[in-house]
């Protein structure tokens, strides 16, 4: 099956009340750990990749480990770019051969951020490539890029309908609270559920994304801490909540930093069972086996789209 974009996905999984998981790949056994959970459950799939991840692995050597994943899966797979942060990054995405781009202006003023994501849109649109646009901001770090809490704000919903309209763009990530990384909340964890029930009403049908939806899963960062890491106060968005989303108008979750969680937990548990050990592939066996098993996880009692191809 050749790559799709997002189009039917969301449309699907709107109507049915499912979120597709969106997951960041950087190298093969990422890619193999998420595509092997998804054939199990029978799951449409949305693989994306970030500026970063497109530097430190190649655009091609990308590609063809995508290409091999459809080859073996013979699933509805997305390849999405993460954070697309000019026009000149999407177009190359696009050439190159990914089906959807998002662009990110949430830094940007509204009528810039309207202005970029539509000249984005305008080159996407004829060529069946599905665009993704951002309002508001999140907390956390992308790209090395640090916004602080008290530069993140959420998205009003009376611009996202503004913002649609006038850029024409597929779907939206929305800030409701949720933030990039593994630090998410210092207390209790709390989701502006009604900025997403305004923007919904304004938007009927309209598919909406979630970023920064780790859970930042216990069991992983309490592995890390015992082998040597250093990760005291981890706290993700609860699963409750991203399956409230899911049932909701949230058609996309995007989940990173848990696989890096789960990769980084099994090796250095690998390296503290055995420190003679230098074979990569002992040691990263068990890091593409727990990344498998959390997104079988995320796709069953998260996202809910299992079976849903
Ligand atoms: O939102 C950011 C993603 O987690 C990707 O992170 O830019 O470090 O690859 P990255
Ligand atoms: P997490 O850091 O919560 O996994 O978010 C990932 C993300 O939003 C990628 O765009
Ligand atoms: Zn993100």
């Amino acid at each position: 099956m050749p790559l799709v974009s997002t189009t039917e996905m969301f449309k699907k999984a709107y109507e049915e009340g499912y979120a597709i998981g969106a997951f960041n790949v950087n190298n093969m056994e990422i890619i193999q750990g998420i595509t092997e959970a998804a054939k199990e459950e029978n799951a449409p799939l949305i693989l994306q990749v970030s500026a970063g991840a497109r530097k430190y692995a190649n655009h091609t050597y990308l590609m063809k480990l995508v290409e091999a994943a459809l080859i073996e899966t013979d699933l509805p797979i997305c390849l999405h770019l993460d954070h697309g942060d000019s026009f000149e990054l999407c177009k190359s995405c696009i050439d190159g051969g990914f089906t959807s781009v998002m662009i990110d202006g949430s830094h940007l003023s509204l009528q810039d951020n309207i202005e970029l994501t539509r000249k984005v849109v305008e080159y996407a649109h004829p060529r069946n490539i599905t665009v993704e646009g951002e309002l508001g901001r999140l907390a956390g770090v992308e790209d090395d890029v640090n916004v602080s809490d008290e530069h993140a704000f959420y998205t009003d919903p009376a611009e996202a309908e503004e913002f649609v309209t006038k850029t024409k763009v597929d779907s939206l990530a929305i800030a409701i609270g949720t933030s990039h990384g593994a630090f998410k909340f210092k207390g209790e964890a709390k989701l502006r559920f009604d900025i997403l029930e305004d923007v919904t009403q304004r938007l009927p049908g309209f598919p909406i994304v979630l970023h920064g939806a780790s859970s930042v899963l216990p069991e992983y960062v309490e592995i890390i801490n015992k082998f040597g890491g250093k990760m005291p106060g981890a706290k993700g968005v609860p699963e409750e909540m991203l399956r409230k989303a899911a049932q909701m108008a949230v058609c996309k979750i995007n989940i990173d930093s848990d696989l890096r969680l789960a990769m980084t937990a099994m090796i250095r548990k690998s390296f503290s069972e055995d420190p003679a050990n230098f074979d990569p592939r002992k040691y990263l066996s068990p890091a593409r086996e727990a990344i498998k098993q959390v997104v079988k996880h995320k796709l069953v009692h998260v996202l809910g789209c299992n079976g849903k191809v």
